[in-house]
C-alpha cells in the first residue's frame, strides 16, 4: 500500500476563522484528490473564489474543492444535509460553470436527511442563538434513533417513511404549543420526492470509496467546519453545534481512520470572534469603541465580521491562548495557521489572554465547567504593534519585527508551529513558511 496523505483542517475557536482559505491554499497548490467534509450542515458557510475563473460562490455543505476540477468531493456520513438547500449549492457551482457528476461529488448514504420540520423546530426552541438550519433536531432524531438517512430516498417507501417522520414533527410542534407553525406533510412530501429525484445518483457508500482511495495512496482533505470550542464534546457546552468538530470527529465522519493523519492544521483568527450565545472570555463589549469598529469591518466589504449563514454581526475579542492550548490538548495539532495577520496593523498594543482568573483562582487552560467559564476574566500579556501596511504579503521575512515578534509569542504558548498566515481577504494572501 502506498503512504497515504491525510490532512485535517480544523478550527481552533468558534468557527468562522478562515479555514477555507487555507483549504483553498492546498487545494490549489497540492492539487488534493478528494476533499471531503465529516460533520456538521449548512450551517456553515464560507466563500470560495477563483478569480481567474471568475468564480464567487457561497458553500454551506458542499467541500470546497468542488471549484477545483480535478478533486473528488465527498459529504460524509457525520453530516446533516439538507436536500433543498444542498440542490440550491449544487445549482450555484453549475451556474459558475463547474461540471458536476456522480464522479465527483458523494453524498454519503449514511448522512442524515434535515427535513423542514427539524429547521421549524430548531427555531421554535432555540435556547443557544443557533443558525437555525435545523441542525440540532437533525442529530437529536439521529441519536434517537428516528432520524432518516440518504439511503431511505433510495428505498421504495421513502415518502411514506418521511411521512411519520413529519406528522411525528406536527404533533411535537403542536403538543409543545406551537400549533400554528405545523407544516403541510402533503407539500412537504413533494417537494421531497423532487429532490430525492435529483439527488440519488449522488448517494453512495462513501466508505468503500474512501477505503480504496487511500490503499490507492490518494492525497484527502478533511474540512472541518465550525470548531473545536463549538463541538458537541468538548466546547463550550450547552452553547454548542450538534456535532464533534474536532480533529477525531471529522476523520470518523468522514471514514478516515485516526491512523493515517499525518497533518493536523489548528486555524486561529487574529481577533478572535464568536457568533451566537455563550462564554467568551476577551470578548470586546464596547461594540461602538474604534477598536471593535476597527476589527469588525464594515457589513458587506470583504473579510467583516458578519455571518456568511445568518448575516449576523459577530462578536469580537482579542486572541486567547488558554483556549488554543486547551484545542491544542484535543486536537493534536502538528501546525497552525493563522488568520487576519493584518487587521492588526496600526494597533499600537496588542494583548493576547495567557490566562483566566475566577473568583480568585488561576487558569491556564479552559475550565470545563461553563458557569466558571462565564465568570472568568483574561490576563492579558501586552505585546507593541506595528505601524507599517502588511496586506497582501507573502514572505515572512518582509513582516514588521513586531509582527514576527507576536506570530513567535503564539507560536510559543500553543507549543506548535505556525505554518501558514493570512495577511488579507483574498484567498492569495497567504504566508506559507
Ligand atoms: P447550530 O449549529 O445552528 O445548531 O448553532 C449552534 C451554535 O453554533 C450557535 O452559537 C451558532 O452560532 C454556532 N455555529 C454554528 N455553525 C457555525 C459556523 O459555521 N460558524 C460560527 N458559528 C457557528
Amino acid at each position: 500500500m502506498q503512504s497515504p496523505k491525510v490532512t485535517v483542517v480544523v478550527g481552533g475557536q468558534f468557527g468562522d476563522e478562515g479555514k477555507g482559505k487555507f483549504v483553498h491554499y492546498l487545494v490549489q497548490s497540492q492539487g488534493v484528490d478528494i476533499v471531503g467534509r465529516g460533520n456538521g450542515g449548512p450551517n456553515a458557510g464560507h466563500n470560495v473564489h477563483d478569480p481567474e475563473r471568475g468564480i464567487e460562490i457561497a458553500l454551506h455543505l458542499m467541500p470546497s474543492g468542488i471549484i477545483a476540477e480535478s478533486s473528488v468531493n465527498i459529504v460524509g456520513c457525520g453530516t446533516v444535509i439538507n436536500p433543498h438547500t444542498f440542490i440550491e449549492e449544487m445549482d450555484a457551482v453549475e451556474k459558475a460553470g463547474v461540471r458536476l457528476s456522480p464522479e465527483r461529488l458523494k453524498l454519503s448514504s449514511r448522512a442524515h436527511i434535515i427535513l423542514q420540520s427539524h429547521r421549524v423546530i430548531d427555531g421554535a426552541g432555540d435556547r443557544v442563538g443557533t443558525t437555525g438550519q435545523g441542525i440540532g433536531p437533525t442529530y437529536r432524531d439521529k441519536a434517537v434513533r428516528t432520524g432518516l438517512r440518504l439511503e431511505s430516498m433510495l428505498r421504495e417507501t421513502f415518502l411514506d417513511d418521511a411521512q411519520d417522520v413529519l406528522e411525528a414533527h406536527n404533533k411535537e410542534l403542536a403538543a409543545g404549543g406551537y400549533g400554528d407553525l405545523c407544516l403541510d406533510v402533503e407539500r412537504e412530501l413533494v417537494r421531497l420526492a423532487e429532490s430525492a429525484e435529483v439527488l440519488r445518483p449522488y448517494i453512495t457508500d462513501t466508505v468503500d470509496y474512501v477505503s480504496e482511495a487511500i490503499k490507492a495512496g490518494k492525497s484527502i482533505l478533511a474540512e472541518g467546519a465550525q470548531a473545536t470550542l463549538l463541538d458537541i464534546n468538548y466546547g463550550t457546552y450547552p452553547y454548542v453545534t450538534s456535532s464533534s468538530c474536532t480533529a477525531g470527529g471529522i476523520l470518523g465522519g468522514l471514514g478516515v481512520p485516526a491512523q493515517y493523519a499525518d497533518r493536523v492544521i489548528g486555524v486561529f483568527k487574529l481577533p478572535m470572534t464568536r457568533v451566537g450565545k455563550g462564554p467568551f472570555v476577551t470578548r470586546l463589549t464596547d461594540e461602538e469603541s474604534d477598536l471593535h469598529v476597527r476589527l469588525a469591518g464594515k457589513k458587506g466589504s470583504a473579510g467583516a465580521e458578519f455571518g456568511a449563514t445568518t448575516g449576523r454581526a459577530r462578536d469580537i475579542g482579542w486572541m486567547d491562548v488558554v483556549s488554543a492550548r486547551y484545542a491544542q490538548a484535543v486536537n493534536g495539532f502538528t501546525e497552525i495557521g493563522l488568520t487576519k495577520l493584518d487587521t492588526l496593523s496600526g494597533i499600537k498594543t496588542l494583548k493576547v489572554a495567557t490566562s483566566y482568573v475566577c473568583d480568585g483562582e488561576q487558569f491556564t487552560t479552559m475550565p470545563a465547567d461553563t458557569q466558571t467559564l462565564e465568570k472568568c476574566t483574561p490576563v492579558y500579556t501586552e505585546l507593541p504593534g506595528w505601524e507599517e501596511n502588511i496586506d497582501g504579503l507573502k514572505d515572512f521575512e518582509t513582516l514588521p519585527n513586531a509582527a514576527k515578534d507576536y506570530v513567535a509569542f503564539i507560536e510559543k504558548q500553543i507549543g506548535v508551529p505556525v505554518t501558514m498566515i493570512g495577511t488579507g481577504p483574498n484567498n492569495s494572501d497567504v504566508i506559507i513558511r
